[in-house]
This record gives structure tokens, C-alpha cells and sequence, in this order.
């Protein structure tokens, strides 16, 4: 299960993941906004969060105008790691290296024929596995 969550400047962007994620019978569970009408990313943030802290959903797609201010948000909560990405490369990496659990993309960034393969290099990449990048993901949540 993936959960979505976007604000206003995400809105369009994340219409063409969800065609997406239909398209390839993927499913989803949607946090909302359901317009272009102004909110505040912090609250889809939270609960797309809160979705994959727990466990209710494996990964989450986060879309905010620039991809910042939520991942910024999402980054708040321990055991995400959001990671925004503009690039199938890192989309890639950030699985591989960090076993980001959300990715984060820009609706006012990123096209959306770029948008779905770096959702499709997301959700298809596993996360390596070796050592080092095990304990340094660790790291992460040390205090
Ligand atoms: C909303 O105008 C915009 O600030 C928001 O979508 C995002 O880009 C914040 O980081």
C-alpha cells in the first residue's frame, strides 16, 4: 500500500502518479488535497508520515510545489526518510543507500513524463542491503 499525500502546488502532479499507479494496478490510499485550492503541506505531510510510521502503508509519495516544505515536514517524523528527487538517478540511490521510505517530488519541478519514472524507479528499486549503508541508515535515528 502507498500513501499519498500533496498540497495545492502538488495537486496536478500527483492526478499523473495516481494515473500511474492505477495503470499498473498498484494500490494506494490518498491523504488528500483534493484540489489546487491553498493548504498547508504540513498537514499531508503528517499523515502520509504517520501512514508509513506505522506500518498501515509500506511507502509514501509526498508533492508539494517545490518538493521542500514536505519533505521537509515528513522528515520530522523518526523512521522517514523522505527523499526529494528531480532525477531517476537519485530516485535510484536514495533506495539503494537510504531505504528512503518516501519519495517527495516538485509539482512545479518536475514534469510529469519525468514525475512517473521517477515513481516507477522508486517503487522498483530495493534497498541494498549492505553493511555500510545498513548502519548508516541506522545512524540516522541515533540520538
Ligand atoms: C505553496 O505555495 C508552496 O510553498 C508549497 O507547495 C511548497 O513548495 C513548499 O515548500
Amino acid at each position: 500500500m502507498i500513501a499519498l499525500g500533496c498540497d495545492h502546488g502538488g495537486y496536478e502532479l500527483m492526478q499523473e502518479v495516481i494515473a500511474y499507479l492505477e495503470k499498473k494496478g498498484l494500490e494506494y490510499e490518498n491523504f488528500g488535497c483534493d484540489s489546487t485550492a491553498a493548504v498547508d503541506y504540513p498537514v499531508y505531510a503528517k499523515k502520509v508520515a504517520q501512514a508509513v510510521q506505522s506500518g498501515r502503508c509500506e511507502k509514501g509519495i509526498l508533492i508539494c510545489g517545490t518538493g521542500i516544505g514536505i519533505s521537509i515536514a515528513a522528515n520530522r517524523f523518526r523512521g522517514i526518510r523522505a527523499a526529494l528527487c528531480g532525477d531517476c538517478f537519485s530516485a535510484e540511490a536514495t533506495r539503494l543507500h537510504n531505504d528512503a521510505n518516501i519519495l517527495a517530488m516538485g509539482g512545479r519541478v518536475t514534469g510529469p513524463g519525468l514525475a512517473v519514472k521517477i515513481v516507477d524507479t522508486f517503487l522498483n528499486t530495493e534497498f541494498s542491503g549492505e553493511e555500510r549503508h545498513v548502519n548508516r541508515v541506522r545512524g540516522i535515528d541515533e540520538d
